[in-house]
């Protein structure tokens, strides 16, 4: 790693990816790739971020960005605090400004926040002097799975530009979706979004994919499908009459599968419902990426979390 203009981001902080220029996206997959390369190594550990302090700060459930983070600021050296809003002030009506100004007073250098309002990340980055990156807001975005979803894709077919992604399922209430689709178009790939009408969103096309609600012709066009959880948990009201309606018109099982002639790609971001989105043996099967998504998600956060470091004078070390 060296300091000249090109490693150098131009952001401070990691907030969306809609306004995050190409140059930044390039370099963050880049560098991923070098940290990819040490955590193959016996010792996976490099003292980038050694004396320097992170809290992660978690309003919102996860097993994958929460641990990934977390692994990947251990593996860069970091000191690490957690905080999960069960059981923390916030239950007692502590804002959230008071509650990150209270860790940063005690001397904390970056924030990876997750939240349930969509802008948290935001609004904070408008308040605080340290580095702040988004674990996912709500429905908004969620920059880092767009980002090893990329660094995945990449790795499996070598390019990005005029490749054909599908993103399949709830884009209605997906963070991973938006994120997808930014970083996908910017990088040149082609995308269509395919679901029940009443969970793609009004005007999605403005972002530039095509829309589809035929999953078999959907699959046949593309060379890789990213499917979507259905979020019950964000949803007040009845999108789909049964899951069970929704599994056989948008999940993909080993008939339909096989019934495509053609091998593509399957990447899921996690958690999956099993049997829903994906059958067991398509989520498991070779052609699924799944758990290389998660493996590269942790060399991705360490390069988020380095290039901020740097970028923000926070001494990291070569
Ligand atoms: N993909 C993802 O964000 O998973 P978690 O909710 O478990 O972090």
């Amino acid at each position: 790693m060296n300091n000249n203009q090109e490693t150098t981001l131009s952001t401070n902080h990691l907030l969306d990816i809609r306004t995050l220029p190409v140059n930044d996206i390039t370099i963050l997959l880049d560098t991923a790739k070098s940290f990819k390369e040490i955590l193959q190594r016996p010792n996976k550990k490099v003292p980038a971020l050694r004396d320097i302090t992170i809290a992660n700060l978690f309003f919102e459930n996860s097993t994958r960005t929460r641990i990934s983070f977390e692994l990947a600021e251990k593996r860069l050296s970091a000191d690490t605090i957690h905080f999960s809003a069960t059981g923390s002030s916030v239950k007692k009506g502590e804002s959230l400004l008071d509650t990150v100004n209270n860790i940063l007073a005690m001397k904390v250098d970056m924030i990876v926040i997750r939240h349930e309002q969509n802008g948290a990340p935001h609004f904070l980055s408008q308040y605080i002097p340290v580095p702040i990156i988004n674990a996912g807001d709500g429905t908004h975005e969620h920059p880092t799975q767009a980002l090893l979803d990329a660094f995945s894709l990449l790795e499996k077919f070598g390019y990005l530009k005029g490749l054909k992604i599908a993103i399949i399922g709830d884009i209605l209430h997906s963070r991973v979706a938006r994120s997808n689709i930014h970083l996908l178009k910017k990088m040149g790939a082609e995308i269509t979004v395919c679901g029940p009408p009443t969970l793609i969103p009004n005007h999605i096309q403005e972002l530039g994919v095509q829309v589809h609600y035929n999953l078999i012709e959907t699959l046949q066009w593309c060379d890789a499908a990213n499917f979507l959880r259905i979020q019950l948990e964000r949803q007040n009201i009845k999108y789909v009459p049964t899951l069970r309606e929704y599994a056989y018109l948008y999940g993909l099982d080993t008939t339909k599968f096989k019934s495509l002639n053609k091998k593509i790609v399957i990447l899921h971001p996690g958690p999956i419902n099993r049997g829903i989105e994906l059958s067991s043996d398509i989520a498991d099967s070779e052609h699924a990426i799944i758990l290389d998504q998660v493996e590269n998600g942790v060399a991705i956060r360490m390069a988020v979390l380095y290039l901020l470091g740097q970028k923000n004078k926070i001494p990291v070390r070569a």
